[in-house]
């Protein structure tokens, strides 16, 4: 779109049109080209991006951990085959489970980007304590507050991201997070793979071995921190929400790299006050009595349950959570040596070698995604995601379920089976490994957008934790059955995805509400008309309503006292 006819839209009568702005083209292409342009989105997202990779970093490491002799000679109880080793793995998912449900009010109080400073900090003093740890319960204590941080970042990176790139560029941008998580596990694999050596892998092993892998972790760590002060700006959103609005325009067209009376920047900061706005005096109309934050954080979290078009979002984005994990991933990034051992890869370097390959696949197939997300939208690509993942499945359960008893003469059917491990993880990192990020982000509405996000991604987190307590069960018991039953669970994402899931590619934040059925009311939609003919009159100076009358200034009054 030319920047006049832009110029045009924000000139005219109706703010309606204004909002219908296609920024998407506005803002121009899209994927690896697009993030190329906007140069600093792709700079901030990617090192915001250093959280996505401390989580993968964290889940990819314990793993080769646990089994060093030195970690398994003084945690007998946690290395090796110890009967706490489910615990000392999954304690951390559980912390995670509670970082991302308390990163909500943090990230709407003290900021998005403050609120990632404070969960560095918990996983600093929880790598601190994994590190040096002399028993058990410091182990414990050290992997549940470092699992707190990395609830606060898994929440966090994605809400900062999502809301400072433009509507072109949002998928991309996120993916960047999840190409971070990839790197973090495929480098903890083969750092453990390496520093296993420190002092021999026998009797000699280093306490090193597995105390510098534990440590390492806070160079990344305490990087984002100063970022966090020093290099990420505020959110052009959050300010908004607290009406911090010359701040959030002078963001933006830093972000933009567009000047601030430019039209779309413009355009875009009048959308996301519209948005924000429109939230606000919801709230004002529907809960007169809701003063404190306090009162205000109850009904809107009331609200993302009550309301059918935010619940149905929440349901939606929680869902997704959950079939992102269902899809068995983390069965294979937790287990994978047992299961190449299991299907005939015999010999350690063997099955160790496997596992590394899922590493660097889980890497190299997530950069298509940056590509694709946004092009061809959420929906074609988690289908085809989910119909290649339903596929090696069901071949590696079939496999299974014909050559359980005779790998040894089978190697041939082994290696198959081993190769469709490696396509699963290949079709997981493109689609549902990056998209489960990316649309929580955006598809709420400002005002409970953190709380909504806090609970889906907490959602991720409980069923991480429960794939890694039923795997090993599940490997054991019903063998091949394991597959089967993930099989299951991706073709409901085929299908699911295909019935019910709408696309969002391109859809500006604030006008999301259309596609869930929020601004069908009459009520809501004569709301939203008189905040943006007022919005409309402010940025031409021109006061349309007396003092007493104004939206603005009530909630300017109302929005202050809650901040
Ligand atoms: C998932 C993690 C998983 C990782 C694998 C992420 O999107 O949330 O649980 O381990 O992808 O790359």
């Amino acid at each position: 779109m030319s920047n006049e006819k832009a110029d045009q839209m924000i000139r005219s009568s109706s703010l309606e049109e204004m909002s219908s702005v296609d920024l998407d083209s506005a803002y121009g292409p899209s994927g690896f080209h697009g993030l190329v342009r906007s140069s600093n989105i792709l700079f901030y997202s990617l090192f915001a991006s250093l959280g996505g990779f401390l989580f993968g970093y964290d889940q990819g490491v314990i793993s080769g951990v646990l089994v060093m002799r030195d970690f398994e000679t003084r945690f007998p109880r946690v290395g090796g085959n110890g009967d706490l080793q489910g615990w000392v793995v999954s304690i951390m998912q559980l912390g995670a489970f509670v970082g991302a449900l308390i990163n909500s009010p943090l990230a709407d109080r003290l900021s998005r980007r403050y609120s990632i400073a404070v969960a560095c900090v918990a996983f600093l003093i929880g790598s601190v304590l994994q590190a040096g740890a002399i028993d058990n319960s410091m182990l414990f204590i050290g992997r549940f507050i470092g699992g707190i941080g990395l609830g606060q970042i898994s929440m966090g990176v994605p809400l900062w991201i999502g809301e400072i790139a433009p509507p072109n560029l949002r998928g991309s941008a996120v993916t960047l997070q999840q190409f971070a998580i990839a790197s973090g596990i495929m480098i903890s694999f083969w750092l453990d793979y390496g520093t296993q050596y420190i002092g021999g892998i026998g009797e000699g092993q280093s306490q090193l071995a597995w105390r510098l892998p534990f440590a390492l972790r806070v160079i990344p760590a305490i990087t984002l921190l100063i970022g966090c002060f020093f290099i990420l700006p505020f959110s052009p959103r959050w300010l908004v929400k607290v009406r911090r609005e010359h701040e959030a325009l002078a963001v933006l067209s830093r972000l933009r790299k567009l000047p601030e009376n430019h039209p779309i920047v413009q355009a875009e900061i009048l959308q996301i006050k519209a948005g924000a706005r429109f939230d606000a005096l919801t709230i004002k109309e529907k809960f007169p009595n809701a003063k404190t934050s306090a009162q205000i954080a109850y009904q809107q979290y009331k609200e993302l349950f009550m309301q059918k078009h935010l619940a149905k979002r929440l349901f939606v984005a929680c869902f997704l959570q959950f079939l992102q994990q269902f899809t068995g991933v983390n069965a294979i990034i937790y287990y994978a040596p047992k299961m190449f051992k299991s299907i005939g890869l015999s010999g350690n370097s063997v099955s160790l070698l496997a596992t590394g390959v899922v590493g660097i696949i889980n890497v190299v197939a997530t950069v298509p995604a940056i590509g694709i997300v946004d092009n061809f939208g959420r929906r074609i690509v988690l289908m085809v995601g989910a119909l290649f993942m339903s596929l090696s499945h069901f071949i590696i359960a079939t496999l299974y379920a014909i050559y359980e008893h005779s790998w040894a003469e089978h190697l041939s059917a082994g290696w198959a089976a081993a190769a469709f491990v490696w396509f699963f993880v290949f079709n997981f990192a493109y689609s549902v490994g990056c998209i489960a990020w990316i649309y929580p982000t955006e598809i709420f509405p400002l005002g409970v957008r953190a709380q909504a996000m806090g609970i889906a991604i907490s959602v991720n987190w409980i069923s991480n934790f429960v794939i890694g307590l039923i795997t090993p069960i599940m490997l054991n018991h019903i063998k091949f059955g394991t597959f089967y039953f993930f099989f299951a669970f991706t073709m409901v994402l085929f299908g699911w995805v295909m019935f019910f899931l709408p696309e969002t590619k391109g859809v500006p934040m604030e006008e999301m509400d259309k596609l869930w059925g929020g601004s069908e009311g009459k009520e809501t939609a004569d709301r939203m008309a008189r905040i943006q003919n007022e919005l409309k009159c402010e940025s031409r100076n021109v006061p349309i309503y007396s003092k007493t009358s104004s939206y603005s200034d009530d909630l300017d009054i109302e929005m202050q006292e809650q901040y």
